[in-house]
């Protein structure tokens, strides 16, 4: 069958490698993809927010699964619209991507569904935000924007002085736009953070092996905030008995509760977890592949990945038998263009691509990357995304790095330390 991918960064080009190897895979398409997608499959010049013309393009070359990479287009009802002309597509419903669209929204749902979670307040008025952070003890919060903010809309605070200064500009100069509409403020956790992906139909849960990105900039978790610099999985900060326990008492409960809300819930439910002292807590839910967790994720699983999508789309998951994974585990490095997360230059020739990829146990993701005057050439922040297996978490690492070192353009930088929390365990 033909199958649409929609998205243009590393974790569509994943997506579009793994789903190209099924046996069941015709054509594969992805809108509007990269310079990675379109050797793996087949890139079509459509955006992935532009739902009409999308929709259009798999009635035409009859597309019989769409899979949906980013927020974006879940949270616009790409899925809605796909299955009122009776197409399947892979991902929640826009009022189940509430949970990753609407901060308070997912909030409320956690509370009412007692997963673990930090404290929190909402806010519409900015004022009524300043008074309650005056009114209170100046301890460490974390003030966020409620809605979609391309990962920006979150302001982790020191100190009081912080808070008032965030919720300023997300509330009141709404440097975010209507995402700042609504303010949520919470009691700032500590610890490590882990990813655990579930792929779930609304009844049967199938959690993915954990993993953990890097947000942070720099070595050391140092820096500004960015998209993620890294991934590696598994990850031993989250063991068999602790993943038993976020199914239970994180994931089930969730999937319950969205079912309740008569928003059942189909597709990726991704908790974004911060391992505190009391136990792991729910930072956010996202409602897809995590970027670039699912390169890690992806070069490890065995099972036939249209398999599993299909039947999450057909709600028989239960029938799916349990996945398998290559046991070596599997780190992904990005390389990153000169500047980000601040502005950067684009279209700089890559040179050594094709040698790291040809390297034993690596593949090289691309995200930002284009064609010019038939060169493959930077186009983003994030531009690829090197992911390489391992016998072990180090070996796995190495042999990353070594890959890192064959690519080459002017002013490329990686984090050095990606999986090193790995080594810290135990
Ligand atoms: P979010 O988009 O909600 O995941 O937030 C982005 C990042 O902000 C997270 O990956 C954490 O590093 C940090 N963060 C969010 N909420 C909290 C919190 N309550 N305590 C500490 N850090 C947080
Ligand atoms: N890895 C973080 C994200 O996909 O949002």
């Amino acid at each position: 069958m033909n199958i649409l991918i929609v998205g243009n960064g590393g974790r569509e080009h994943a997506l579009a490698w793994k789903i190209a190897q099924s046996p069941r895979a015709d054509r594969v398409f992805v809108a509007p993809g990269n310079a990675g997608t379109d050797l793996d499959g087949e890139n079509v010049p459509i955006e992935a927010t532009d739902i009409p013309a999308l929709l259009r393009f798999a009635q035409e070359n009859d597309v019989r699964l769409t899979v949906v990479g980013p927020e974006a287009p879940l949270a616009a009802g790409l899925v809605d619209a796909f299955e009122a002309a009776g197409l399947r597509a892979f991902g929640p419903r826009r009022n189940a991507a509430e949970l990753e669209a609407s901060k308070v929204f997912c909030k409320d749902l956690l509370r009412q569904a007692d997963v673990p979670s930090a404290e929190y307040h909402t806010f519409v008025n900015p004022d009524d935000a300043i008074k309650f952070l005056k009114d209170r003890e100046d301890v460490p919060v974390v003030v966020k924007a409620d809605g979609l903010a391309a990962g920006k809309g979150v302001v982790v605070c020191e100190n009081r002085d912080e808070a008032i200064a965030a919720a300023d500009l997300i509330a009141g100069q709404k440097i975010f736009g209507d995402a700042g509409s609504r303010l949520v403020i919470e009691e700032r956790l500590d610890g490590q953070e882990a990813s655990v992906l579930a792929v779930t139909d609304g009844r049967t849960i199938v959690t993915l092996q954990p993993a953990q990105d890097h947000k942070a900039a720099y070595d050391g978790d140092r820096g500004p905030n960015t998209g993620g610099m890294g991934a590696y999985c598994p990850t031993p900060l989250v063991d068999d008995a602790m993943l038993h326990w976020i199914e239970e008492h994180v994931l089930v409960p969730t999937v319950h509760a969205m079912k309740r809300a008569r928003r059942p819930f189909r597709g990726v439910l991704y908790a974004g977890l911060m391992l505190t002292r009391q136990g792991p807590k729910v930072l956010e839910y996202n409602v897809r592949f995590g970027d670039p967790e699912c390169q890690p994720l992806l070069v490890r699983l065995k099972t036939d990945l249209v398999d599993l999508l299909e039947a999450t789309v057909d709600e028989r998951l239960d029938q799916l038998g349990p996945l398998e994974w290559d046991p070596r585990p599997a780190v992904c490095v990005v390389m990153a263009s000169q500047g980000y997360p601040g502005p950067y230059t684009k279209g700089l020739p890559i040179r050594g691509l094709v040698d790291a990829d040809e390297m034993p146990q690596v593949k090289v993701f691309h995200a930002g990357t284009t064609v010019k005057n038939g060169h493959v050439v930077t186009a983003g922040g994030r531009v690829l995304n090197v992911t390489a297996l391992g016998e072990t978490i180090p070996k796995a690492k190495l042999n990353a790095y070594r890959a890192v070192k064959c690519i080459r353009w002017p002013g490329a930088w990686c984090r050095k330390d990606i999986s090193d929390k790995a080594a810290r365990v135990g």
